[in-house]
Formats: C-alpha cells, structure tokens, sequence
C-alpha cells in the first residue's frame, strides 16, 4: 500500500465541455460496437449472499420500489431494450453456482425468460472449493462423507466461462468485448455505451468502472497503479491512516472505489485460461452450515464469530495481468446502489430508495410533476436514460398514466 499510486490510465465524469465531447465520440464509439454485435453481457449470479439474508439466489430478490420486480427482471428488461435499441443480438451470460443454479434456471423458466428468446441466454456454473473450519483448519462436512463445497468466488469466471465451451462460442458470434456486472446492482447500465467506448478507443483489455468513495474509510476496494500495473487493494489491507493518503500534488491516492462493473477483451479472457493462469485464493471468513462424521449439525460459534475459511478467487486479480488497463469513473448516484445488506447502508432500502430516485429524475426532466412523497419506479422497457423517457412520453409511446407510482 505504501507504494501505491493514484491510478494514472484514467477517464474522470465530464467536467467541462471539451470532457463531454470527449464522452458523446466514446458513446458514439459503443453504440457502433453494439449495433454491430460484437458486445456481450456476463452476470455474474452465484453468490450466495449472506450477509443478506435471503433464501434464493439474489437475482429473485424483489427490489422494484413499486413493481417489486425481481434484480434478474431489470437485467432482462435492460437487456430486451439495449437489443430493441441498437437491433443487435447481445448475448447474455449468467453465471450460476452450484448453491443457485437449478432455483434460477427454473425462475427464468418460470418467468418466460422474461420475454427474451432462450437460446439467446447462456447460463454457465462455476466450480466449487471445499471450505474449513476456522478453527481448526480441518475440512467441513455438508453430510457424512460428504464435503462442504463452495462456489469458488466471482474469479471463478474465467475458467467456467472457458470449461462451457462460451468463450468459442462468442468468438464464432464475432463478440469482441465483454461486459461484466454484478447482480445485485440494479443501477448497473448494462453494457454502457460509453464505458464500452473507452475501452474499444483505449484498446484496453480490461477496464473498470469507479466511483468516488465516499470517504477514505468506506469498506470498498480501490484501484490503484502499483509498480506500472493496475491492482485493487481491499479496503481491509489499509490502515484508515493510510486509507486517507494524499500525494505530493494533494491528490487523494485512494479515491477509485470499485463498483465491479468491468469491460474485458475476449481474447484477454482466453489468454488467461491458455496460460493456465488461475487467479489467486483468498481467504474469507464465512458461515457455512455443517455436520459432524456422524451427520449431527454443528452449532454456531457462540460469539457470533463465522466457523468457516471459505476460498474464493475475484475476478479483479486478472487486472494486473492485463497488458492495457483503463479506469473509467462512473455517475455513483446513477450506477452504483448495490444490495448487499440486510439493513442499513447498501440494503433494499438504500437501492429501492435510489431507484425511485432516479426515476423521480428522469420524470422531473421530462416534466412531469413530482410529489416530494412520491415513490417512483420505471422499467428499462419503458427507458433506459433520461432521454429516451422525454422522447417516448413526446412521442406517446406510453402515457404519464402508465408510469408506476407508490
Ligand atoms: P459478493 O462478494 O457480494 O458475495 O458477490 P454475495 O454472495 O453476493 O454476498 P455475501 O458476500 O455472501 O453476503 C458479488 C457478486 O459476485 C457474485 C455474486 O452473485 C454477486 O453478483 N458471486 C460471488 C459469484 O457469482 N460467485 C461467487 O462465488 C461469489
């Protein structure tokens, strides 16, 4: 940490009008790459969200603030209007995990795969890791003989993504680039025209959305430029001392919060997975539920303290080994309102809460009134920018009538 510096490859929001024209050729330059089907969208879904709480895979967490549409339903539907759009394919990943895989193909299903057509959705699982007692160090059982698995972290990506045959399959699709999102952002605009943009105009191999933090001691990664190369440091690697660091010139070293919105090249991805190159373990402190040899469940550590080391790769180690890197700083108002918690910052409420206010946005741009109580909410069919909500509601394309309100 000590030798990190601010990360240097760097697009910053607009700020001036020369920085917008510089942002409209990078959107021009993503619409082009998405109109000639050479963009596809990775969720990444097998998480298994503790620290939220719920009991089935987070895409089917009802977040809508008025709708309660499913996270997997905002996705589809910015997907449909993202194809209706630039009237391309756009192949979506999703990848999946032993612990949600089933329960969301059967959603999906369920759902009518939300109106997009099947063969145009590509679910693919991520592997396992078997995960230990934090005290001991021994391996847990799921059931007697049996070994508690884990899915192996979002960095598992890479290798599933190769082992199911999709990375030759989007390259015979002419897919180019990659875009990558979490599922539990709903804000996350999926496969943005201008972070495409920058990449395809920087010939980056892997590009990063950031944010601002919010402040040096906010729990997020941040992305730095350590010894030539962009790296993440884990909030939890730096003292708050060194959290707050500033450089000679006065420049917050540690401002570039990750958002885990990411851009990859294929054939970086296949470079990858060519060198054999695996991404590193880490090691998290986790609650897994466990028997022992005789299949009697193992009661939690009385103090509250998680009983399992799980091992996880994250897809962000396969920064450093790009050869070309670019940073791009997002709108965090706008794209970054994940749902990790179940309460408090980063919880429903927060992502509910800026949903609608964004919408609330979109619709006091596009005249409509606006109550201070009021809760908002617009599908991504209806508009996916706070233009095409103008233009559709000019145009008649749906009346102020059909906008949802709570
Ligand atoms: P998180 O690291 O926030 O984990 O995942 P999580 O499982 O959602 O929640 P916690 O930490 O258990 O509370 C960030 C994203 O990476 C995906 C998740 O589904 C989420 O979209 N992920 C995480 C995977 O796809 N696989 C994994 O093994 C871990």
């Amino acid at each position: 940490a000590e030798q990190a510096e601010a990360t240097s490859r760097v697009v910053r929001q607009p700020a001036s009008d020369a920085d917008q024209r510089a942002w409209a050729a990078a959107r021009a330059i993503g619409q082009q790459a998405l109109s000639s089907g050479t963009v596809a969208v990775i969720t990444v879904a097998g998480g298994q969200g503790t620290r939220l709480g719920f009991e089935h895979p987070k895409g089917m967490f009802p977040i809508g603030p008025v709708s309660q549409r499913t996270l997997f339903q905002i996705f589809a539907e910015q997907i449909l209007a993202r194809r209706r759009r630039h009237q391309a394919d756009l192949p979506w990943c999703i990848m999946t995990s032993d612990a949600t895989h089933e329960e969301t193909i059967a959603f999906f299903q369920q759902q009518n795969f939300f109106g997009l057509s099947p063969d145009s959705i590509h679910f693919f699982q991520q592997g396992s890791l078997p995960a230990m007692d934090a005290a001991t160090g021994q391996l847990l059982l799921a059931a007697p003989g049996q070994l508690a698995l884990s899915p192996d972290g979002h960095g598992g990506l890479v290798t599933a993504l190769a082992k199911a045959g999709l990375l030759t399959l989007l390259q015979a699709k002419g897919v180019q680039h990659l875009y990558y999102h979490q599922v539990d952002n709903p804000t996350a605009i999926v496969a943005d025209p201008a972070l495409l943009g920058f990449h395809i105009q920087q010939q980056s191999q892997a590009t990063t959305c950031v944010v601002c933090k919010t402040s040096p001691t906010e729990r997020m990664g941040v992305l730095v430029d350590l010894q030539g190369r962009t790296e993440i440091i884990e909030y939890s690697e730096l003292t708050a001392e060194q959290a707050a660091r500033r450089n000679d010139s006065g420049q917050w070293i540690f401002w570039a919060g990750n958002t885990a919105i990411h851009v990859f090249d294929r054939q970086f991805l296949e470079s990858l997975c060519e060198t054999g190159n695996q991404l590193p373990l880490h090691i998290a402190r986790k609650q897994v539920p466990c028997v022992d040899e005789y299949g009697q469940p193992l009661p939690a550590d009385p103090s509250g303290q998680p009983n399992a080391i799980k091992l996880e790769r994250f897809i962000f180690d396969a920064l450093p080994l790009a050869a070309r890197t670019l940073i791009v700083e997002g709108n965090r108002e706008r794209e970054f309102n994940p749902v990790k918690n179940k309460s408090g910052s980063d919880s429903a409420e927060t992502c509910r809460a800026a949903l609608s206010r964004i919408a609330r946005d979109w619709l006091q741009g596009a005249g409509q009134p606006v109550g201070p109580d009021d809760i908002f909410e617009l599908s991504p069919l209806q508009a996916l920018d706070a233009e095409e909500l103008s233009e559709n509601l000019q145009r008649g394309v749906f009346s102020p009538e059909q906008l949802l309100r709570g």
